[in-house]
C-alpha cells in the first residue's frame, strides 16, 4: 500500500483541487466517496466537487439523529443551491433501540464508554456501509482543528477503514476557508458566525471562546485525550 500511496501523491502533487479530484475519480475507477458533516470545510469541498465533477464522487452525510437544527438547515440549502440530494446515511434501528433502552436518551454525559458506544452507533457504524466497496474517502481533515492533526498527510491510509484518505483541505488556514466561501457565495452553517469552529452532534458541541483549542468545544466534559469520536483516528 506504501508504494500506491506514494504514487497517489506524486500524481496530485503541485495539482490543484480539481485537478487532483479527477486523478484521483480515473485511478478509484470512480470508488471515490466524500463525507460531509455541512462544516466550512465540508462545503468548500463540496462545492468543488459539484462543480467539476458532480457525478463522479459519490458525496454523504451521516444524519446522528442529534445534529443541531442549523446543521439540518445548510444542509437543505446547500441541496437547493446545486440542485442534488446529499445521501444520508442512518444509525442501525436494532442498535440504537437496545442502546437507548438501557442507557437512556443523553448517557453520553455519564460514562466515556457510553459516549464512546453512542459515537460508534449513531456514526462509525453508518460510516463503515458507507465506505463500503469505496477506494478513497475524501474527508475535510484540517490540521489547524488539533496538534494530533498536524501530522497528517493530504494522502493517508487509514487502516481502521482499510482506505485511501484525501484531505484536500488539511493545509488551508480558517481565514482561506472562510475566503473561499464568501468569494464563492457558499451556503454555510450558521453557528460558525457564533463561536462555533468544529461542528458535530448538538449535546456534544458548544461554541469555544477566543485564543481555546479549536476542538475545546467538542465533547468539552472529556480530556483531551479521549476526544475522538472513531470515524478518525486522529
Ligand atoms: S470528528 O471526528 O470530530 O467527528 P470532524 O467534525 O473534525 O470529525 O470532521 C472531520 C471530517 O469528518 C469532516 O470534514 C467530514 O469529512 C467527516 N465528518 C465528520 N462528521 C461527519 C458527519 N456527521 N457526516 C459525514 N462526515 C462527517
Ligand atoms: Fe452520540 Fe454525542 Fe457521539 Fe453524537 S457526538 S454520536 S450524540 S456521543
Amino acid at each position: 500500500m506504501g508504494q500506491k500511496l506514494h504514487i497517489l501523491s506524486e500524481i496530485i502533487e503541485n495539482k490543484s483541487i480539481e485537478e487532483a479530484l479527477i486523478a484521483l475519480e480515473e485511478q478509484s475507477s470512480g470508488a471515490i466517496t466524500f463525507s460531509t458533516s455541512f462544516s466550512f470545510e465540508d462545503q468548500v469541498i463540496l462545492h468543488h466537487i459539484l462543480t467539476t465533477i458532480p457525478d463522479a464522487v459519490k458525496i454523504f452525510t451521516l444524519d446522528t439523529g442529534r445534529l443541531f437544527p442549523e446543521t439540518y438547515s445548510v444542509w437543505s440549502s446547500t441541496n437547493a443551491r446545486y440542485n442534488t440530494s446529499i445521501k444520508a446515511y442512518y444509525p442501525n434501528n436494532d442498535l440504537l433501540e437496545t442502546f437507548i433502552q438501557e442507557n437512556g436518551p443523553n448517557s453520553f454525559y455519564e460514562s466515556v464508554d457510553n459516549r464512546k458506544s453512542c459515537c460508534h452507533i449513531r456514526k462509525v457504524e453508518p460510516l463503515q456501509r458507507a465506505l463500503k466497496d469505496n477506494k478513497v474517502w475524501i474527508t475535510g481533515l484540517r490540521a489547524e482543528h488539533s496538534p494530533a492533526r498536524q501530522d497528517l498527510n493530504i494522502i493517508e491510509w487509514d487502516e481502521a477503514n482499510k482506505i485511501i484518505k484525501y484531505n484536500p483541505l488539511l493545509h488551508w488556514s480558517t481565514k482561506e476557508v472562510k475566503e473561499y466561501i464568501d468569494t464563492n457565495n457558499i451556503p454555510y452553517n450558521s453557528l460558525h458566525d457564533k463561536g462555533f469552529i468544529s461542528i458535530g452532534c448538538a449535546p456534544c458541541t458548544r461554541a469555544i471562546k477566543e485564543g481555546e483549542d479549536f476542538r475545546a468545544g467538542r465533547w468539552w466534559w472529556e480530556d483531551n485525550s479521549k476526544k475522538e469520536c472513531g470515524l478518525h483516528s486522529k
